[in-house]
This record gives C-alpha cells, structure tokens and sequence, in this order.
C-alpha cells in the first residue's frame, strides 16, 4: 500500500482499476469516518485553480482539515528549502502534504530521506507528471467507454511542456490503448515515441474516440517564442476548430485539462459542447482525489473501517 502518490505508473493495473472503482463509490455518496484527526497541508509553488481546489474539496468530504500554505507569503520566501519546509509541517502535525512545483522530480530527494514520514502527494511536478490530473482522465473515459483496451486517443498541443501528456501516455498506453500525438514538431519530446504515433491533427481527427487538447503553455516558452507564437496561426495548424471538430467520430469525446486558451488550442464553441468533457473532467477530479487521499489513510490506518456510510 502507497503511503505517498507521486506517479500513476509506479502502480500496476489492478491499484488503477481499484482507484478508479473507488473515485466511482465516492461520486455515487460513499463517506467515510476517520479514526483521528486528520490534517493536510496544501502547498502550490505554481499556480492552480482545479487541482488546489479539488483536492481541499476532496479533503474536507474525508473529514481531513485542509491547512493551506501560500509559498508567496511563507519562510519559502527567506530561502527556506522544500525538504526544510517538509519537516517543518510534519513537526507541527500534519499527517500529508500535497505539493506541485516546477521542478520535475521535485520529491526524488525527499523520498530518500527516512526522516520524513509525512505522505507526499504530487500534485504536478514541473514537466514531469501530474498524476491526480491523470487518475481523472483515465475515470472520465471509462464513464465513457468502460474500457482503454483497444481505444484511439489522441494528445494533441503542447507536448513538450505537459505533465498530463506524459502522465496520461504512458499510462494509457501500458493500458492497451493506441495513442496519437500531434502539434509543433519543435514541442515533441522525441521519447514520446515510445508510447504512440506522431502525425497532425487532420489525419487523426476522425478517427480516434478521444481528442485530448492540450493548453499552450506560454509561461514555460522564453522569450522569442513567446514574440513569435500566434494565436490565430497556431489555431488554424493544431487546434480543435469547429470544422475540425465536425469531422470527429459520433461518439468521440473532446478532454482538456484546464485551464483553457480559448479559439488556441480549442475553438471557444467546442469548450461546452455536447461532445464535451471538459467540465465533467473537473467533476470527477474531486472523487478521483478523495480516492487517492483515501489510499493513503489506509496505508496509515486512518479509516475506521466499519464506519462506512452510503447517503444514496
Ligand atoms: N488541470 C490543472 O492542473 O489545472 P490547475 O492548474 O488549475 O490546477
């Protein structure tokens, strides 16, 4: 049992599928009782609105007191370091820290250190993984095909800088699914080939039962791509513009992990549209959340196990 939960493909199969029934029980009214009081804390180095938010959502319907630390305004500041930071938090009581950090790997030296005994969760590492992100995309296309196996998925956008495209290919490749990657050649990382296909958009758009849009991540470009990036030029290449979208299978779904550029990587139309999961995807990062908490109080004995309560 993982007291952390850093990277999705550290699990096999069988831990996934168990994370996704419980996200499943969650969204359909499973509560739970904890043994103690529980505490969390909340550390985003980067800014985030759903992760953040869903993960205190996630902590508060578990019982866990969320304790929210704004690195702007805490010892991070006066040059404390993460590990420091870390201990600091596990002395005054918390039993996890939930973290995302630019930098990729951000808790290979932590995990190291038998002194730390707090449950680290990633929650986004730099251009590394970002494996609650992940956890929600795998149960937002099992609602939807209650499979991977066989399923034609296509990332599409900025590869270069995304930790969902890296989480999720992997992941779902090991999971049978045949994956397609298409945007600007000097944004794919060449390891992605091996988990799938490099090609454009046009050639996979009406074939593949889900479009993963990426967002263009103009804060990690320097300077001249920044001045030479186009947001119309960029649309009419590799976004999802309507007339692309008209041409996707009937039942294919349209993701996007938010936040969205509109008319960039997704025309402003498609964002909300019936073939959209957009939302539904921030919906279900709650339930996934509260499944990967749970996970780890198990591992900490934190749940009272007979206390489970159904409200449906
Ligand atoms: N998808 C995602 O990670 O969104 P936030 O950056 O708002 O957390």
């Amino acid at each position: 049992m993982q007291t952390h939960f850093l990277d999705l493909n550290q699990l096999n199969d069988d831990e996934i599928m168990e994370l996704i029934r419980s996200s499943i029980e969650y969204r359909d009214g499973k509560l739970i009782q904890l043994k103690r009081p529980v505490y969390f804390a909340n550390m985003f180095y980067e800014n985030s609105t759903r992760t953040h938010t869903s993960f205190e959502m996630a902590e508060r319907k578990l019982g866990i007191t969320p304790i929210n630390i704004d690195p702007k305004n805490s010892s991070v500041q006066k040059g404390e370091t993460l590990s420091d930071t870390v201990k600091t938090l596990q002395a005054i009581g918390t039993d996890g820290v939930v973290i995302r950090h630019k930098t990729t790997g951000w808790y290979e030296p932590l995990i190291d250190d038998e002194r730390i005994q707090t449950s680290l969760v990633n929650a986004g590492d730099g251009s590394g993984q970002h494996p609650s992100q992940s956890l929600l995309d795998l149960l937002t296309i099992y609602d939807e095909f209650k499979k991977f196996k066989g399923l034609k998925i296509a990332i599409v956008g900025d590869l270069l800088h995304s930790r969902v495209a890296r989480s999720n290919a992997e992941i779902l490749k090991r999971l049978g699914a045949k994956i397609y990657f298409a945007g600007p050649d000097e944004w794919y990382p060449s390891d992605f080939d091996n988990f799938g296909e490099f090609t454009n958009i046009d050639s996979i758009v009406g074939k593949v039962d889900v479009m993963m849009m990426l967002r263009v991540q103009l804060e990690r470009l320097n300077e001249d791509a920044r001045e030479s990036f186009t947001a119309v030029e960029y649309a009419n290449i590799f976004g999802l513009t309507e007339e692309r979208g008209k041409k996707m299978k009937k039942k294919a779904i349209i993701m996007h992990p938010a936040p969205v550029n509109r008319n960039i990587e997704i025309a402003n139309s498609l964002v909300e549209a019936p073939q959209s999961r957009i939302f539904r995807q921030m919906q279900n990062g709650v339930f996934a959340r509260m499944a990967i908490l749970t996970s780890i109080l198990k591992s900490k004995d934190l749940i009272a196990e007979d206390e489970y309560e159904d409200i449906n």
